[in-house]
């Protein structure tokens, strides 16, 4: 598609309705670096520069938040090298994005084991997540050191505290009040790349309603145009939250 085609896209979409929670689980960049005979970490990289294109894309079209699976409480088991190469691309992302995030209004906002992070990460993450706080056109959420069923163990065990002096009777609103993504919106829209029909232990809870899309195209080349198109599927589907047709219709 030519670039004025992919503006006049956009601009179509945004007349539609625009997910207000986009989450994202940034898959295939090994097989992407593989497939070129690269390094494994070279697909981490080049998937660095997808991360700043979909955000820069979702921040103009008015997504409200948008979060990203950056590395998960199981890759800890991946090997040293692997895991010391994406902690320090962390470092780098986290540096070198610094400037855009505070120049375009967003919070960056992060969600899992996040004690386990080395300090090289910890340090520069929370200095933008301070820095970038009062932030309100858009809320970047990176899940790291991320389990779906962590969180869930973590919010039961805060509830049981709470509970400990008497029987309460939680709503689901109590619940989703102890999640680590408290603060953010209902997910509308889950998209994995790379050919992969799985969840991998990304907000479990949270995916309740949320459409679901999986594309083929490995995260490095997942660029605007592959998340554009995410979006007009999202745009194509009716999300019925157990209603009938015809009761959305006349609501
Ligand atoms: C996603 O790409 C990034 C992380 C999980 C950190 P992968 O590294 O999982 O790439 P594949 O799935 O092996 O191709
Ligand atoms: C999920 O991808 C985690 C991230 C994208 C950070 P994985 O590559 O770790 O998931 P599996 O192993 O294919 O389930
Ligand atoms: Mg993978």
């Amino acid at each position: 598609m030519e670039t004025e085609d992919l503006e006049r896209f956009e601009l179509n979409l945004r007349e539609g309705p625009i997910p207000r929670h986009i989450g994202i689980i940034m898959d295939g960049n090994g097989r992407w670096a593989e497939a070129r005979g690269l390094p494994r970490l070279a697909g981490h990289r080049e998937g660095s520069n997808s991360v700043r294109e979909v955000t820069r894309t979702a921040r103009r079209i008015g997504v409200r938040a948008l979060t990203l699976y950056a590395f998960s409480s199981q890759n800890w088991f991946r090997p040293p090298n692997e895991v010391a190469g994406l902690m320090d691309l962390l470092r780098e992302y986290l540096e070198r994005e610094r400037a855009e995030i505070l120049d375009n209004g967003i919070r960056l906002n992060a969600i899992g084991g996040l004690n386990r992070l080395p300090a090289l990460v910890r340090r520069p993450l929370d200095e933008l997540r301070a820095a970038s706080a009062g932030n309100r056109e858009m809320v970047l959420t990176l899940a790291l050191s991320y389990g779906g069923r962590e969180e869930l163990l973590h919010a039961a065990a805060a509830l049981a505290r709470q509970s400990k002096d008497g029987a309460v009777k939680p709503s689901l609103s109590d619940f989703e009040a102890l999640l680590w993504t408290h603060d953010l919106p209902a997910v509308d829209l889950i998209i994995r790349t790379s050919g992969e029909h799985r969840i991998s232990n990304f907000l479990l809870w949270q995916i309740a309603y949320a459409e679901l899309i999986f594309v083929e195209t490995p995260w490095p080349e997942f660029r605007r145009r592959s998340f554009l198109e995410c979006i007009r599927s999202y745009q194509q589907r009716e999300r019925r939250f157990g209603l009938t047709s015809a009761q959305l219709r006349q609501a």
